[in-house]
């Protein structure tokens, strides 16, 4: 992030100069066919992490890092958009805007329902958000404390906000990345927490009054994956499926060295007393196995309890050059998280919401037989917008799925070895970075059952693969220059491989009129 924030000034010259040359040529137009159906997209501009992810009174509450301006990183601000379901978004004004103090980096949004603010007026409840204010005069200068934390408050259920007078709450005495803030309620000592990272670690702060915060310890120091800066982090507890037993779970995304390279999201699983948290983890845990899968953190205050995740398609690696014309990234499918032991280790799976099958069409199923070394065909033209759902034993076999230009998406089970590999080498554009084609992709598994589940949701620009209920995700862009017609499912055992219920179900919903 940090070198993106270097060339910032390069970039936007370069991005002035783009723009006042563009025409719209029928490569753009094709571009814009590459825009999500289902995920939700700014309708113009750059964004990036989702932001201060609250639900409040019926309204699911997305902010995002956003640039207005450009397709590219700029300025922080908080876009912001609204749903119901998750499903269908809103988009809403510009919910924070940089200033004096800085751009408006990540963060989280919580409902003061208690007023312990003071915020509230009335019976008004407070939302209120808490962001990291990056200072750009203080980086150039050289400065190593120019991140702090804020906080804003809506008192009309967060369609305006006023920053607080007081601002930063928490100051820097002289951390380079101090940042992300995520603010949770913790009942049990009745305290506000909020988790920061510092570069390489994570610190926990508490408040009752969520202006006063109090550091009150540090976790993950050479732990885990420390590859890259820490960023975005979020601190929750889950029920472990199937037994009374709770864990609380730690996410980190981490800027470098995920395993398919470039920034990935990881996990710790382990205890939080109020005051510090510890993990007896000792193997690196990663949420999604994809390259696009990274920022992402959960909802406060859901109806249920549920614990909604969302995090941003993309990959700092090449976030920037995607195919873009008048916006650029997309948000993943909402994901609901749970927690499952098998043998000695805790896994985190990801699931999406169940809201999602408001918009997907009941396609034909078909159960078959496939010979050994035999393949099965299907032609079929909804592919690009579509959930594709099947079972199979554990067994190598390919899926593959083609266009009229040759162009292919390619997905293969290794049953020996527990891989799953994704190929989008030949799957479309892929010239505008050397690091986004030029690999196979793998998830790395243990422990799968000997019958495998498959969702697999298709949007023009994405493919979001969940095996096994969500034991393992891998989300991975792409970009078809034409959509894919033809879906090929390849046994490559040596026995012959009985696939149940597959089905392409198409997913349609209304499209926002784009200008
Ligand atoms: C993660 C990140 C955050 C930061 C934001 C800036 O993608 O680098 O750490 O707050 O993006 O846009």
């Amino acid at each position: 992030m940090r070198a993106f924030i270097h060339c910032f000034l390069l970039c936007m010259l370069l991005v002035s100069c783009n723009q006042s040359t563009q025409v719209i040529t029928e490569e753009t137009s094709n571009k814009e066919q590459l825009r999500p159906m289902y995920h939700f997209t700014p309708t113009s501009g750059w964004m990036n992490d989702p932001n201060g992810l609250v639900y409040n009174d019926g309204t699911y509450h997305l902010f995002y890092q956003y640039y207005p301006h450009a397709t590219v990183w700029g300025p922080m601000h908080w876009g912001h958009a609204t749903s119901e379901d998750m499903v269908n978004w809103e988009e809403q004004p510009i919910a924070l805007y940089p200033d004096e103090k800085g751009l408006i980096f990540s963060g989280s949004a919580v409902v003061d329902a208690h007023n312990t603010s003071g915020f509230g007026e009335g019976n008004t409840v407070p939302l209120v958000a808490f962001f990291t204010y990056h200072n750009m005069l203080g980086e150039k200068t050289g400065a190593s404390n120019f991140q702090t934390q804020g906080l804003a408050y809506s008192l009309d259920k967060g369609t305006t906000w006023t920053k607080f007078a007081g601002n930063p709450v928490i100051g820097n005495d002289g951390i380079r990345d101090l940042r992300d803030p995520k603010v949770f309620w913790h009942e049990p000592t009745k305290s506000w927490i909020m988790v920061l990272v510092a570069g390489n670690y994570a610190k926990l702060y508490r408040s009752k009054n969520l202006k006063e915060w109090e550091n009150i310890s540090d976790f993950g120091e050479g732990r885990g994956s420390q590859n890259g800066v820490w960023e975005c982090p979020d601190l929750f507890k889950l029920p472990v499926q199937g037994t009374d037993e709770e864990k609380w779970v730690l996410l980190i995304s981490v800027g470098g060295g995920a395993p398919n390279g470039g920034s990935g999201t990881q996990y710790f699983v382990g205890e939080f007393d109020g005051t510090t948290f510890t993990s007896e983890q000792e193997d690196h845990a990663w949420l999604d196995w994809g390259t696009d899968n990274y920022a992402g953190v959960t909802y406060n205050n859901t109806p249920d309890g549920e614990r909604i995740f969302i995090g941003w398609m993309s990959n700092w690696q090449y976030a920037l050059k995607t195919p873009a014309t008048s916006w650029r990234s997309a948000m993943t499918l909402p994901r609901e998280l749970s927690l499952k032991k098998i043998g000695s280790r805790y896994s985190l799976y990801n699931s999406p919401v169940e809201t999602l099958n408001t918009i997907v069409s009941k396609g034909e199923t078909n159960s078959l037989e496939i010979e050994a070394k035999e393949e099965y065909i299907l032609d079929e033209e909804n592919l690009n917008t579509s959930k594709i759902t099947f079972a199979v034993p554990k067994s190598d076999f390919k899926l593959s799925l083609m266009n009229d230009e040759g162009e292919k998406l390619v997905m293969l089970l290794d049953a020996a070895s527990e891989l799953l590999m994704l190929d989008r080498t030949h799957s479309g554009v892929t010239s505008f970075h050397y690091e986004f084609g030029n690999k196979l992709h793998y998830a790395a598994m243990q422990d799968l059952p000997e019958e495998l589940n498959f969702t697999i949701y298709m949007d023009h620009s994405s493919v979001e693969v969940f095996l096994n209920d969500g034991q393992y995700a891998m989300t991975d862009l792409l970009f078809p220059t034409v959509p894919f017609n033809r879906l090929v499912l390849e046994n490559l055992s040596n026995n012959s491989l009985t696939v149940k219920d597959l089905g392409v179900h198409p997913v349609k919903m209304k499209v926002a009129t784009l200008n």
